[in-house]
């Protein structure tokens, strides 16, 4: 390795890393914008999240880590339940709605219910609707374990986010990936 390319990684080791630098360089790792959603007690709950990750097929398990006190961390474990809507390219305007902390994120808003009972936002890309199957307390966050128990898939593009911005997600047909387990 080049010296200087040690030199600046020595740097980087030895700097702390403070939150805008975390949210900074995790911000490279791209990834789709979903938005959570619940009910509990009879009123809505909501927010735009992208710490969405697989976690097993079999059982079908997902993770969202969601920020301690927020509305809907509370509510989805209070619920029991909640959906993962992943949104489309067209839904940016639903995906800044759902993170302006304090609002009525539901003003106004079409949602369906479906057999599980949480309120569902018509035309993602994706939704996925979990049992919560554990949660934990994981430094300024609850990981949220939730076990699928439904799903619906829909055509269209996918929203991305990438370093801070929205951004597109490009089919660029390339051969599908074979992996095994
Ligand atoms: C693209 C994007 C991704 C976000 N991802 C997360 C996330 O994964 N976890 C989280 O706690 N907040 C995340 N937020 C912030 C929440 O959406 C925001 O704090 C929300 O308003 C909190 O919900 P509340 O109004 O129920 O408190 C994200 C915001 C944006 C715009």
């Amino acid at each position: 390795m080049p010296s200087a390319d040690l030199a600046d990684m020595n740097a980087d080791m030895n700097a702390a890393v403070d939150p805008l630098t975390m949210r900074r360089t995790m911000g490279r790792f791209a990834t789709g914008v979903a938005v959570v959603t619940t009910s509990a007690d009879g009123t809505p709950h909501g927010m735009t999240v992208n710490s969405l990750t697989s976690v097993s097929l079999d059982p079908p398990l997902l993770l969202v880590c969601l920020t301690i006190g927020a509305r809907s961390t509370d509510a989805i474990i209070r619920a029991g339940r909640f959906a993962v809507n992943i949104l489309s390219a067209r839904q940016e305007q639903l995906a800044l709605r759902f993170a302006r902390r304090g609002e009525d994120h539901f003003a106004g808003l079409d949602v369906t219910h479906e057999r599980h009972d949480v309120p569902v936002i018509p035309h993602a890309f994706a939704h996925l609707e979990c049992e919560v199957e554990r949660h934990f307390v994981a430094g300024d966050h609850v990981v949220v374990i939730g076990e699928v128990r439904a799903v619906c898939e829909r055509e269209g593009e996918p929203l991305g986010f990438l370093g801070g911005r929205f951004s597109d997600i490009v089919d660029r047909g390339h051969e599908p990936v074979h992996w095994t387990f």
